[in-house]
């Protein structure tokens, strides 16, 4: 953020800086733990198929939509959709849907931290060579160990909670988005070598044909919620975001271009995630769907094994904290800038109200993979209910009333003006995503899954 504009507010120094800010949001934990874990329990190549058609019909055209708006409102989310309902002429409960984002960033987060939590454990274990030639038994034995022993986790969920908040209270977002812009390619870089590893040591051929063999058979309708949950999730859309971001990027930059940069971004880190670790799932006999635990038990056996392992174990999980560390601040700033726009309160004290609460939250979920793990709703622990509630209902939904509020309720001289663009095929292309596709696709996934059609 180096320049001012005339409204005061200070504005990426150019596309690069949007791109790898947006780009630090979206490649996180969805990519590199999430995906993974959930192509294993949805069978692979059909699912996979499934997610890139969300990224392009969904998700392309409602990130515009989100840079959009967040650029044309210029504040943070609840503020922004209610000055540009007013200037738009329409209701100002559309302001609600900011609402909504802020309450799904706070709930994301709760779990997000845990996890991250486990991240930073693995960190430490790698760092003292704990995986040092250890077969997939004593791998897998390391990770329940973990996960059972509840105050660790809280331990290190609080570890985590306290970095986030640090960087939001000091408003020091620039020193990690400085960090982040040379970890990032960093963990490009890791994670195309364990690919290579991958190709030599594991079993390639079976991870390829997993992922990218498409068996429709596979796929049930809960398998199509899921991999639409995730492009929202993985993109960073439907809670504000990208929409917070949107209002820093200067106006002569085109949204489209930087859109399709974060998308290629993001969607890449996760199929090279995917294919470093199914050849080693296959490879050695584990279970593709093994759950939120996958990464965790399949990489550090390849750590493990390779010469210098304690050393690219340890470099991968920091770089894979950092990933999560900036997409965590993105889950918050929302929250914490309406708080601190419309409460009166200091950014400190939105920020210790924010963590806290959040960090309260998390204490459910460090709980279900131990003393709460019986406890079901829906046959789902605490954490499978807020991480489906958040992903596959609340991100959705508010992705759905973005979509319609861009395309329905403002109006086509807006738009043009924001995006820079004549009226051509690539303006009514994604118009005509955005009005009819990724709505009716968002409603007809829900609908069906939820059972109320088909
Ligand atoms: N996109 C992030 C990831 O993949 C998570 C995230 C979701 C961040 C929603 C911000 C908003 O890890």
């Amino acid at each position: 953020m180096s320049s001012v504009t005339e409204t005061g507010r200070p504005h990426w120094s150019g596309r690069l800086a949007f791109v790898l800010a947006a780009t630090g949001s979206a490649v996180g934990l969805g990519n590199i733990w999430k995906f993974p874990y959930i192509t294993g329990e949805n069978g692979g190549g059909a699912f996979v198929l499934m997610y890139l058609f969300c990224i392009v019909a969904i998700g392309v055209p409602i990130m515009m939509a989100e840079i959009l708006v967040g650029r044309r409102g210029q504040l943070s989310p609840i503020s922004t959709m209610k000055r540009l309902a007013q200037s738009e002429g329409r209701s100002s409960a559309w302001k609600l849907v900011g609402a909504l984002g802020l309450i799904t960033g706070i709930l994301i987060l709760s779990f997000y931290s845990v996890v991250a939590g486990w991240a930073l454990s693995y960190t430490l274990k790698s760092a003292q060579g704990v995986f040092a030639n250890s077969s997939a038994d004593q791998i897998g034995g390391i990770f329940g160990a973990l996960v059972s022993d509840w105050k660790t986790l809280l331990l290190w969920h609080t570890v985590f909670m306290l970095m986030t908040m640090f960087v939001i209270t000091r408003g020091v977002q620039k020193g990690l988005e400085r960090a982040v812009m040379l970890l990032m390619p960093g963990l490009f870089v890791l994670l195309v070598f364990l690919v290579g590893y991958a190709a030599v040591k594991g079993d390639f051929s079976s991870g390829l044909h997993f992922l990218f063999d498409a068996d429709f058979s596979k796929l049930s309708k809960e398998s199509i919620l899921v991999a639409m949950g995730h492009a929202f999730f993985t993109l960073s859309l439907g809670m504000g975001a990208i929409m917070m971001y949107g209002a820093y990027l200067p106006k002569h930059i085109s949204i489209g271009k930087a859109t399709l940069m974060v998308a290629f971004a993001d969607t890449v880190v996760a199929l090279l995630a995917g294919m470093a670790i199914f050849p080693l799932v296959f490879a050695n006999g584990l279970e593709p769907a093994a759950g939120p635990g996958l990464i965790f038990q399949t990489l550090p056996l390849a750590f493990g094994q390779m010469p210098g392992g304690a050393i690219v174990a340890t470099l991968f999980f920091v770089m894979l904290v950092f990933a999560a560390w900036s997409s965590a601040i993105s889950l918050v700033e929302p929250a914490v800038a309406w708080m601190t726009e419309n409460l009166g309160m200091t950014r400190n004290v939105s920020c210790w109200f924010v963590g806290v609460a959040t960090w309260w939250i998390g204490i459910g979920t460090v709980l279900s993979f131990n003393e709460m793990a019986e406890a079901k709703l829906w046959g789902k622990t605490f954490f499978d209910v807020l991480d489906y509630l958040t992903t596959n209902i609340m991100l959705p939904l508010g992705g759905l009333l973005i979509a319609i509020f861009a395309a329905w309720m403002m109006h086509k001289s807006s738009l043009l003006d924001e995006l820079d663009m004549e009226e051509g095929i690539l303006f009514h292309t994604w118009r005509f995503l955005l009005r009819f596709v990724a709505p009716l696709a968002v409603i007809i996934i829900s609908a069906n899954t939820l059972g109320l059609i088909g």
